[in-house]
C-alpha cells in the first residue's frame, strides 16, 4: 500500500513558521500595507469586470440570463467572497507564510487535503491566468486596430475552436507540415514578459503593478461616469429576465471577476508587517472593487437594453459606450483599460502561482528543485519560470469561457476549505494568538461555505466534470509522490 492514516498528518503552526524561517528558503520582506493592497487590487479588477459580465448578463452559452439583475448576482457574490476573505484576513496574519490556502490546510485539515488545495489551487492561478491571457489578448487586438487601423490575423490570435466557431475554415489558416497553423501568438507574448518581469524580483514588479492598478482604477471611473450620464431607468425592465436561476449563474459567472483578494496572501513571506498588512490587504481590496463593480453594473445596465451585448459579449463596457456613440477616445481609452487591468491580473497570478508551489515542494510534496531560490534575485525562479511555460502553452491553444468557469469551481471549492480551516483550528487551537479574528464565532465561516456551495451549483456540468478529473489526477500524483517525499513524514519516522 503507497499510503496510510499518516497522510492525515498535519503540520503545526509553530513548525510552518520555523521552515519558513530557514536560511536558503528565506524571501525578502519588501512590501508594505500599499503595495498589498495594490497587490490585491491588481488581481481583482480584470478579465472579470471588462468581459465575463457580457455573458453573465445575456447568458449566451448557459441560457440563463441575469439581466440587470446583474447587480444582484454582483451582491450575492461580493457577500460570499466577504465571508470568505475574513476566513483569509484571520488565517493570513496568524500563519504569515508564502502559500495560501495551501499552507493553512496543512495546519489544520492535515497534508491530503493541503495537497488536494494546492493542486486545486494550480486551477485558479494558472488556469485563471490562462483565461485572462487569452482575453489580453483579444483587447490588445482591438486596442491596436483603434490605434492604427491594423489587425493581427485572426489564426494568429485564438484558438482551434473559437475559430472554427466564428465561421472560419480551417484550410483558410497557413499550414505547416500539413497542419492548419492557429494559435493565440499575443497572450504567448504577455505571458512570456511578465515572466521575464517576475524572475528579476517582487518590488520591481509590485511598483510596475501600482502604475497599471491606478490606471484601471481610472478608466473604470471614467466608465461609470459615462453610464450614468446615459443612464435610462427603461433599460431595467425586464429587470431579471432569467428569474432567479439567471441571478445565480450570473453570479457564479461573475465570480471570476472577484478571484485575486486571495493572492495578498501568497506574498505573506514578503511582506514587512503581515499581521497588520494581510487583512488589510485583503479586506480593503475586496472593499475597493465591490464597490467599482456594483457601481460599474448599474452604470452598463442602465445606459442600453442588456440583449443588446449579446453583439459585443466580450466586451460589453465598449459595446455600451458605442450603443450610445461615445466619442471615440472613451472608446479607445477604455480599450486600453482592458489591456491594463488584465497585465496587472497576470502579474498577481504570475507571482503567486510559484510561491505556491515553491511552499509544497518546501515541504517534499514537489521536488527540491522547485523549492530554489535564485542567489541574486531572491526569488523562486525555477517555478516562476516553470508557470510563465505552462500558461503561456496553454493559452496559446485553449477557449476563454472555459477556462474562467474551471478557474471558478476549482477557486471556490478552496474558498470552501479556507472555510472549513478557520473553524477546525478555532477548535484545535484556540488560544493562539490571532491579530485578526472574524467576528461572531464560526457563524461567518459557516455562511462563507454555504454561499460558495451555492456558487458552485450556479456551473454548468462539464465544468463539474473537468474539475473532478482534475482533482482525481492530483490524488493519483500524491500517492505516487507527494507521500512518499513528504518532509513531515520523513520528521515523523515515515509512520507506516
Ligand atoms: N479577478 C480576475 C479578473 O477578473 C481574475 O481578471
Amino acid at each position: 500500500m503507497a499510503f496510510d492514516l499518516s497522510m492525515f498528518r498535519t503540520k503545526s503552526v509553530d513548525a510552518l513558521l520555523k521552515d519558513s524561517q530557514e536560511g536558503s528558503h528565506k524571501l525578502h520582506r519588501v512590501l508594505g500595507p500599499i503595495d498589498v493592497t495594490m497587490i490585491g487590487i491588481g488581481a481583482i479588477i480584470g478579465a472579470g469586470i471588462f468581459a465575463m459580465i457580457g455573458e453573465a448578463a445575456v447568458g449566451a452559452s448557459s441560457g440563463y440570463p441575469a439581466g440587470p439583475a446583474l447587480i444582484l448576482s454582483f451582491l450575492i457574490t461580493s457577500i460570499a467572497c466577504g465571508f470568505t476573505a475574513l476566513c483569509y484576513a484571520e488565517l493570513a496574519a496568524m500563519v504569515p507564510i508564502s502559500g495560501s490556502a495551501y499552507t493553512y490546510a496543512y495546519a489544520t485539515m492535515g497534508e491530503l487535503v493541503a495537497w488536494i488545495i494546492g493542486w486545486d489551487l494550480i486551477i485558479e492561478y494558472a488556469i485563471g491566468n490562462v483565461a485572462v491571457a487569452i482575453s489580453w489578448s483579444g483587447y490588445f487586438n482591438d486596442f491596436l486596430k483603434t490605434l492604427t487601423g491594423l489587425e493581427i490575423p485572426f489564426w494568429l490570435r485564438t484558438d482551434y475552436r473559437t475559430f472554427v466557431q466564428r465561421g472560419f475554415e480551417l484550410a483558410s489558416a497557413p499550414h505547416l507540415l500539413g497542419f492548419p497553423v492557429v494559435f493565440n501568438l499575443p497572450a504567448v507574448a504577455i505571458v512570456a514578459f511578465l515572466t521575464v518581469i517576475l524572475v528579476i524580483g517582487v518590488k520591481e514588479s509590485s511598483r510596475f503593478n501600482d502604475v497599471m492598478v491606478a490606471f484601471k482604477l481610472a478608466i473604470l471611473a471614467l466608465f461609470i461616469g459615462v453610464g450614468f450620464y446615459y443612464f435610462k431607468i427603461e433599460n431595467w425592465t425586464p429587470f431579471a429576465p432569467g428569474g432567479w436561476k439567471g441571478v445565480q449563474v450570473g453570479a457564479a459567472t461573475v465570480f471570476f471577476a472577484y478571484i485575486g483578494f486571495d493572492a495578498v496572501s501568497t506574498v505573506a513571506e514578503e511582506t514587512k508587517d503581515p499581521k497588520r498588512d494581510m487583512p488589510l490587504g485583503i479586506l480593503g481590496s475586496l472593499a475597493v472593487c465591490t464597490v467599482l463593480y456594483i457601481l460599474v453594473t448599474i452604470a452598463l445596465t442602465g445606459m442600453m437594453p442588456f440583449g443588446e451585448l449579446r453583439n459585443k459579449i466580450t466586451e460589453p463596457l465598449v459595446a455600451g459606450l458605442e450603443y450610445n456613440h461615445a466619442s471615440r477616445w472613451i472608446v479607445g481609452l477604455v480599450s486600453f483599460g482592458a489591456v491594463v487591468a488584465n497585465t496587472a491580473v497576470l502579474l498577481v497570478f504570475q507571482m503567486g502561482q510559484p510561491r505556491i508551489f515553491f511552499a509544497m515542494s518546501r515541504d517534499g510534496l514537489l521536488p527540491q528543485y522547485f523549492a530554489r531560490v535564485h542567489p541574486r534575485f531572491k526569488t523562486p525562479h525555477v517555478t516562476t519560470i516553470w508557470t510563465g511555460v505552462a500558461v503561456a502553452v496553454l493559452a496559446a491553444f485553449c477557449n476563454l469561457d472555459e477556462m474562467a468557469n474551471l478557474c471558478n469551481i476549482g477557486t471556490l471549492f478552496a474558498f470552501v476549505l479556507v472555510c472549513v480551516g478557520v473553524i477546525i483550528l478555532r477548535v484545535k487551537d484556540p488560544d493562539r494568538p490571532r491579530p485578526f479574528k472574524v467576528p461572531f464565532g464560526v457563524l461567518f465561516p459557516v455562511l462563507g461555505i454555504l454561499f460558495c456551495l451555492f456558487l458552485m451549483l450556479g456551473l454548468g456540468w462539464v465544468t463539474w466534470l473537468r474539475f473532478k478529473l482534475w482533482l482525481l489526477a492530483g490524488l493519483i500524483i500524491y500517492v505516487l509522490y507527494g507521500n512518499k517525499h513528504s518532509r513531515l513524514r520523513a520528521a515523523s519516522g515515515g509512520s507506516r
